[in-house]
């Protein structure tokens, strides 16, 4: 079995489902101090050029402002769907999603966050800011360009999972099933683990 087609098939029994974390994960990262950090971002399905009609890609879109950027190499993703009760843990290295295609879907983005995009040249995400309201008159002053497209700062970095660990809860015998998939050289080797 392909655990990222499974992941997929999942992901859409989610979304038919309404799931409020279908389009979520937990994206954990170590920082320079070594120190653990997590934060939930939007987990983006991309078509792969290459292969238009495939299995999409998983990625995350980021400001390269952000000192998480730094520390994006190897990252850990978890997402879980409380409407199916399962949970998917992905071990992933990472590779940038091209420019044309961050560019292209930054155009979907709502009005603010493609404000807050420009504004992370002024002051980098994560910055310290006087008070919210030096924050908000900052962000309305913005001079953007005409049309609005995204700033060099707007980026994509496709995770690429060498390890996948999948946690269903929903079994009629109350035992949890529990399976990691890893990818010793080609294809992928399914263990199951004691839940
Ligand atoms: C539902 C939700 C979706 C989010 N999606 C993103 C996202 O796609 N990209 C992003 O940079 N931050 C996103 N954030 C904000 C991050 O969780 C986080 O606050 C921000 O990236 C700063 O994180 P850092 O201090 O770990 O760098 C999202 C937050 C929530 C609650």
């Amino acid at each position: 079995m392909n655990p990222i087609a499974g992941f997929h098939e999942d992901r859409a029994q989610a979304r038919a489902g309404r799931d409020p974390c279908a389009e979520l994960c937990a994206l954990a990262t170590v920082g320079a101090e070594g120190t653990p950090e997590v934060r939930t971002l939007v987990l983006r399905d991309i078509e792969d050029p290459a292969m238009p009609g495939g299995e999409p890609r998983l990625a995350v879109f980021i400001n390269q402002s952000s000192p998480k950027w730094a520390a994006m190499e190897r990252v850990s993703a978890l997402a879980y769907f409380p409407t199916l009760k399962v949970q998917y843990r992905l071990s992933c290295a990472t590779a940038p999603v091209s420019e044309a295609l961050v560019h292209s879907r930054w155009q979907d983005r709502p009005e603010a966050p493609k404000k807050m995009d420009w504004y992370y040249a002024q002051r980098p995400q994560s910055s310290p800011v006087a008070s919210r309201s030096q924050l908000i008159k900052e962000v309305g002053n913005l001079a953007l360009p005409e049309p609005l497209v995204a700033p060099p700062s707007a980026r994509g970095l496709y995770l690429i999972p060498f390890e996948i660990e999948r946690l269903d809860l929903n079994q009629p015998d109350g035992i949890h099933d529990r399976r990691r998939w890893h990818r010793p050289v080609s294809g992928w080797e399914e263990t199951v683990l004691v839940p």
